[in-house]
């Protein structure tokens, strides 16, 4: 069975769908690994470390010609074209509802898994990819912020005078800013955080950081699977409002707060920006849906009134090594249960037979 390995096209990605240390794994399973030449070069690793691991280094059509298609972002329309009718196609699609691309793949006989799809559930957090790259967002986060904020993050006593420790607030305490939260206090920060379900009251606090408790009238965000709901327009309102003071005396803020395919919640008005100290710093993971900061723009920094707004949206491409070796587990501990090994070689498994692959196929 073939797996192929092209290499990423879209604009500033570095990530590769797997590392030599994956490959060889697969290959000791049996696969054969195509790997684009090159294709893992930006995230730092040679084409002769998988060479040494028994990967073929391949030209780009073969990869596309392959049984199982590993990506990490969405298929371009080129790509899409490119994958042939009977195999498996798997990365992050990066949408929700409609999708007439992926439609056209799947009439085309190709069966497309979503990695965003991955259900919730204990089996799956080895593969579940959303839950990997986030955590590096929220690492990547706090060490953007902290690069363009102009004092120090722990306090500091020296000769030539003392500081005092950032007040550093993370807004959504998910999987991206838990990690945040202990980034932050690594670095010495006072660390504050909210979230918006209430079971995160705990999880903030275990790591050394302090809950931010708001009164919403009885009303929780806790939605289905884990994930988030949208709040009333009433508890909308009530929750900006009451943020607003702790969030102006922030000296950092590094907001995560999502909802699936629903535009982030805006948690932090241009008003209270503006009550910032100069040199303040906040960091919207948030960006690319919408932010949670209404000033944020996706993929530039800018500067409103002396705070400096950051709105990157990839940043697992930023720690494009690590990024993509856990990419890479995830994605051979999904294929661990998509294939069999039989006496005549390995043999692709009904894939709606399994709750997990099931859930992650994508339908016409
Ligand atoms: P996410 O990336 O969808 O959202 C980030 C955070 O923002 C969430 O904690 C959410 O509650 C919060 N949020 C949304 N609206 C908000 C608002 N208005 N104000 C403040 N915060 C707001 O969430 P993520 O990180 O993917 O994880 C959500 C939950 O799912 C976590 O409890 C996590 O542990 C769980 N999970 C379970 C997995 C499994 O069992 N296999 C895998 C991954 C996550």
């Amino acid at each position: 069975m073939k797996l192929g390995i092209p290499r990423e096209t879209c604009a500033g990605e570095r990530r590769v769908a797997t590392t030599p240390e994956v490959a060889k794994k697969l290959v000791v399973k049996g696969f054969e690994v195509l790997l684009e030449a090159g294709a893992g070069v930006a995230a730092h690793y040679p084409d002769a470390a998988y060479a040494e691991v028994g990967v073929q280094l391949v030209e780009r059509a073969a990869c596309f010609g392959a049984d199982i298609v590993l990506k990490v972002r969405r298929p371009s329309e080129d790509e899409a074209r490119a994958v042939r009718s009977g195999s498996v196609y798997i990365s992050l699609v990066e949408g929700c509802g409609e999708d007439p691309l992926l439609a056209r793949m799947v009439e085309h006989g190709v069966q497309v898994l979503a990695m965003e799809r991955m259900p919730r559930i204990s089996r799956a957090q080895s593969m579940d990819a959303l839950s990997s790259q986030s955590n590096i967002a929220g690492y990547r986060a706090v060490i953007e912020a902290a690069a363009h904020y102009g004092r120090f993050l722990p306090m500091m006593m020296t000769s030539a005078g003392s500081a005092k420790p950032a007040r550093l607030v993370v807004l959504g305490a998910g999987v991206a800013g838990l990690q945040a939260i202990a980034t932050a206090r690594r670095l010495g920060a006072d660390v504050l955080a909210y979230d918006v379900r209430p079971e995160t009251k705990e999880q903030i606090a275990s790591l050394g950081a302090k809950p931010i408790e708001l009164d919403l009238g009885g009303e929780s965000g806790a939605g289905e699977g884990g994930y988030a709901k949208e709040l009333s327009e009433e508890a909308k309102a009530r929750q900006q409002a009451l943020l607003a003071d702790e969030l102006a005396k922030a000296h950092i803020i590094v907001t995560t707060a999502l909802i699936p395919c629903r535009p982030a919640p805006e948690l932090i008005a241009t008003e209270v920006v503006e009550r910032m100290r100069a040199g303040s710093v906040i960091v919207d993971l948030a960006a690319a849906n919408g932010g949670n900061c209404k000033l944020s723009e996706p993929d530039r920094v800018v500067e409103h009134q002396g705070v400096i707004i950051v709105g990157h949206t990839n940043y697992p491409s930023m720690v494009p090594a690590d990024a993509s070796a856990f990419y890479a587990k995830n994605l051979s501990n999904l294929i661990d249960i998509m294939v069999d090994a039989t006496e005549t070689g390995l043999v692709l498994k009904d894939l709606t037979q399994d709750e997990i692959t099931a859930a992650m196929l994508v339908q016409r």
